[in-house]
């Protein structure tokens, strides 16, 4: 009779093998989506594996003596609610944990619950043995050291935790509230553990009572039922799931086979205490945890990882999680060492990812001895314009005024003397470039001074037109806005009072509306229309495109400005003009589905931190820059040669609202998936072959120069919410001053311009910058020398990370682009500049509203 159950003990490297094998599938197969789904399939299909193989035949208690005392029956029936509800919660848990919204890591697509894993395993894996050891008393005398290394890691309770413990402490970014909340997730797995503990009848004061192998029916059943109530309630909440039919069944029958190798590893007979002395302290109990921690952290993609330690760690982590299994299983298990050739699993992957990473680095090489980069022609031009920018500049008053003639054909505004007089005794590095102001303002030379404040006290008339009336007083300096429902102006008063308020007695009083939104207002006509009635149309989750395009001359696609097939900015007003790029229209939040845009379309002077290009709002510098928050602060920042060699960012979802799938053609969305490599697409790079430079595509993307990662999921319907936190690799939270860490520093819209962008201007950090939206600051900023700008499309991005990261020469320029950012934000963007830029506005301003101008005087010179 022993000799079979000893038989048993040794073909435990089987199912054990077919465990590990098993749940390595089950990982690669497994998708948040359908979590639920699978495990439902996998109850439902588990009573016949168990009833068409051999049943066991040992059971600690008979099911006579369970019918027969009714305290032990009720006992018993609750257990199986328990461990029912147990499975059902901890399968829930791991499919909505991006409801929560809080469990996040740096684990691949879908399968947040990684770093969980790592969470809960070192408390749950103790837990289990003193559980355990109360369950069976008989093996607490455990003996034999078969192993110095593994022995303690797999059978003593602190020797456990360390061994679980080594994931956390290299991978994880401690969050508390991660960790306090998966103790729903360790809860429920002990009961399930629990369960699986052989026991005898007398320690009946344990629940649960069952005993898997033989209660697999009745327990099926109520864990079918708790799964379609939860599914249920998962369907109401987010409708109808999409997943595939034939990959959900195949993941539930994984999933019930590897349950059912991990029953068969765990709860092979052990019953005579010959057996146990054989088995060596045989503690069976931790090898379902062992397998699940080896199986996740094997299945962790290293090339989807951002940093080299977590790659290694991972390695290190599925060596100390497949030593356990190998020592957790008895002495006599046949052959167990073969399990050590799971160890592939991850180790392959890891060193392909190394020589991946070695390959691509040593095609940099060759950059920086033969060939010119084309970014280094980009760079090399861009220094020529800004030296052409800076001499330009009027050195004198009378230089200024004939400056001001010669590009508007008009005379300057009343009070320039001041205003020039004020920019020159604060030394403002830009004294006629000033362009934008008069191309927003020269509209409304065509109205009447009366007619400007008419149009402006009838804007503001209208009902939920969401303006703020602003009037800067010229005695006092100090500006007042209303608004007729709101009370927070989001600071626009004090940015006024900051910039303007030691200009007492040099202006006269200026009304103006303020656009508190992040997205633009107005759509000017074109001139033969510009009389007509104002015209307000709600944009707001709906496609905008259509009509702020319909009065470009004429559509186009991009035009193929390129290098090497990437699409290098070249000329930044190009690059922003949605009439030349057709394509864009499905390619930015503000396009597809803006969160709050109403369109007004006339002519009405309104103030907005940006614009686009077909737009005519006046543009002021944001509030945001002179937010603490916002502000750059040295402390915080660190040497160049501190700072990681890579490209961060982190951020939230905004940038339109979602209703719909097509959130993934959004801006933000667009960036972090191509940063992620989670559509595993062709990226082109630039290399030199035999002397040529060409054009080479490949789908890899090293990932250890990316750290970007979305932070919130907002502005979204709850189900698409919740698909994005599925899509998405997410870190739970991210330092405001996280960036500065890093070398390269990504910026990109949100709903409206970016207000971290000076900080990252300021930094020795070098700013990538993303955006459609035009800016007050838009004149004073050379791209390639003050920062690198990115196309839309931002399939330049790999190439540009590559080269500015990895070869010497693209160091050395983002490093110069840096310094020369920081400098020039020094120079050109002190609030003293923001205060010179929003004088000259204000006094254009009060030119047009001047009650005495008549419409079409503004003593416009004749050529
Ligand atoms: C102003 O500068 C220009 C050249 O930049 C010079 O020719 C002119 O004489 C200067 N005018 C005065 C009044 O200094
Ligand atoms: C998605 O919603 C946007 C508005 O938010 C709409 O313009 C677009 O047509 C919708 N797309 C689909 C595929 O339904
Ligand atoms: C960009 O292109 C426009 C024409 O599309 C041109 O007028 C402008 O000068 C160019 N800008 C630069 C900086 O080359």
């Amino acid at each position: 009779m022993w000799q079979s159950r000893f038989k048993d003990v040794r073909s435990i490297t089987g199912s054990a093998s077919a465990a590990v094998l098993c749940t390595i599938l089950t990982q690669h197969l497994s998708s948040r989506q359908s979590e639920v789904y699978s495990e439902m399939v996998c109850w439902v299909l588990l009573p016949f594996l168990f009833t068409t193989s051999k049943p066991s035949n040992v059971s600690t208690f008979t099911r006579e003596t369970l019918h027969s005392n009714p305290r032990i029956h009720v006992a018993y029936s609750i257990s199986l609610w328990i461990v029912a509800a147990g499975v059902a919660t901890a399968c829930c848990y791991k499919a909505e944990i991006g409801v929560i919204g809080l469990f996040v890591g740096f684990s691949q697509k879908m399968k947040n619950w990684t770093l969980l894993t790592n969470y809960y395993q070192p408390i749950l894996t103790p837990l289990l043995l003193i559980a355990e050891k109360h369950l069976r008393s008989e093996l607490q005398a455990s003996k034999g050291l078969d192993s110095w290394f593994f022995y303690p890691l797999a059978n003593t309770i602190w020797g456990t935790a360390l061994a679980s413990s080594v994931p956390i402490f290299i991978l994880s970014e401690w969050d508390l509230l991660d960790f306090s909340l998966s103790i729903i997730l360790v809860a429920s797995l002990l009961v399930v553990y629990v369960a699986l503990i052989p026991k005898s009848i007398e320690d009946s004061r344990f629940l649960p009572l069952i005993k898997v192998e033989d209660d697999i029916i009745p327990l099926s059943s109520r864990i079918v039922v708790i799964l379609v109530l939860a599914l249920s309630v998962q369907t109401v909440a987010f409708g109808f799931p999409r997943i595939g039919i034939i990959s959900t069944l195949l993941l539930g029958f994984m999933k019930a086979f590897s349950w059912y190798c991990m029953i068969r590893t765990v709860c092979c007979p052990l019953s005579t205490q010959r057996d146990i002395e054989d088995a060596d302290g045989f503690s069976r109990l931790d090898t379902p945890l062992a397998i699940a921690t080896f199986s996740m952290s094997a299945t962790r993609d290293p090339f989807m990882l951002s940093s080299e330690i977590q790659a290694l760690s991972q390695v290190v982590a599925s060596f100390l999680s497949l030593g356990q299994i190998v020592h957790m299983l008895p002495k006599q298990a046949k052959s167990r060492s073969i399990l050590w050739t799971f160890i592939l699993v991850s180790l392959v992957p890891y060193l392909a990812n190394i020589f991946a990473i070695k390959f691509a680095q040593s095609s940099a090489l060759s950059f920086d001895h033969s060939q010119e980069h084309p970014i280094e022609a980009l760079i090399h031009n861009a220094k020529a314009d800004f030296e052409h920018l800076l001499q330009r500049q009027s050195k004198n008053y009378t230089t200024a005024c004939e400056q001001y003639r010669l590009r508007y054909h008009a005379e300057p505004p009343p009070g320039f003397g001041a205003w020039y007089a004020f920019a020159a005794e604060n030394q403002s590095p830009v004294i006629d470039e000033f362009d934008m102001i008069f191309n927003s303002i020269s509209p409304f030379w065509k109205l009447s001074g009366k007619e400007v404040v008419q149009v402006m006290t009838d804007v503001q008339n209208v009902p939920n037109v969401d303006l703020w009336l602003c009037t800067f007083s010229g005695d006092s300096g100090k500006t007042r806005c209303s608004h007729p429902s709101r009370n927070f102006d989001r600071h626009i008063e004090l940015l006024f009072d900051t910039l303007l308020g030691d200009l007492r007695g040099l202006l006269p009083d200026v009304k103006f509306l303020v656009n508190h939104l992040d997205e633009p207002r107005v759509l000017t006509p074109p001139q033969a229309l510009q009389r007509g009635k104002l015209k307000f149309t709600d944009l707001t989750r709906r496609s905008s495109w259509d009509e702020i395009t319909k009065y470009c001359a004429s559509q186009r696609s991009a035009e193929a400005v390129e290098y090497f097939g990437l699409p290098f900015v070249t000329n930044l007003s190009t690059a922003m003009d949605l009439c030349q790029h057709a394509e864009y229209s499905a390619m930015h939040g503000i396009l597809m589905s803006p969160t709050s845009f109403r369109l007004i379309e006339g002519l009405v002077p309104i103030l907005s931190t940006g614009s686009l290009s077909t737009m005519g709002d006046l543009l002021f510098p944001s509030p945001a820059y002179i937010e603490s928050e916002f502000r750059y602060d040295e402390a915080h920042d660190i040497e160049w040669e501190k700072k990681e060699n890579k490209l961060y960012w982190a951020g939230s979802t905004t940038g339109g609202f979602v209703q719909n799938d097509s959130w993934r053609n959004y801006h933000r969305q667009r960036f972090v998936k191509l940063a992620q490599n989670l559509e595993r697409k062709q990226h082109s790079y630039i290399r030199e072959r035999d002397g040529a430079v060409v054009r080479e595509k490949s789908s890899f993307l090293n990932s250890r120069l990316f750290d970007i990662a979305f932070t919130r999921t907002f502005q979204c319907e709850r189900r698409y919410c919740r698909d994005q936190r599925m899509y998405f690799n997410f870190k739970s939270w991210a330092d405001k001053d996280r960036a500065l860490r890093s070398r390269l520093v990504f910026d990109i819209d949100g709903n409206g311009i970016s207000g971290r962008y000076y900080k990252l201007l300021a930094s020795k950090s070098v700013p990538l910058k993303q955006t459609l939206f035009r800016e007050w600051h838009d004149e004073r900023l050379v791209p390639w020398f003050h920062y690198i700008p990115v196309s839309q499309s931002m399939e330049e991005v790999p190439e540009l990370a590559f080269y500015l990261t990895s070869t010497e020469a693209g160091q050395k320029r983002a490093k110069e682009i840096a310094e020369q950012g920081r400098k020039w934000y020094s120079r050109a963007f002190r609030d003293v500049d923001l205060s010179i830029y929003t004088y000259r506005l204000l006094l254009e301003l009060a030119r047009v509203q001047d009650p005495k101008r008549k419409a079409n005087d503004t003593s416009v010179r004749q050529t």
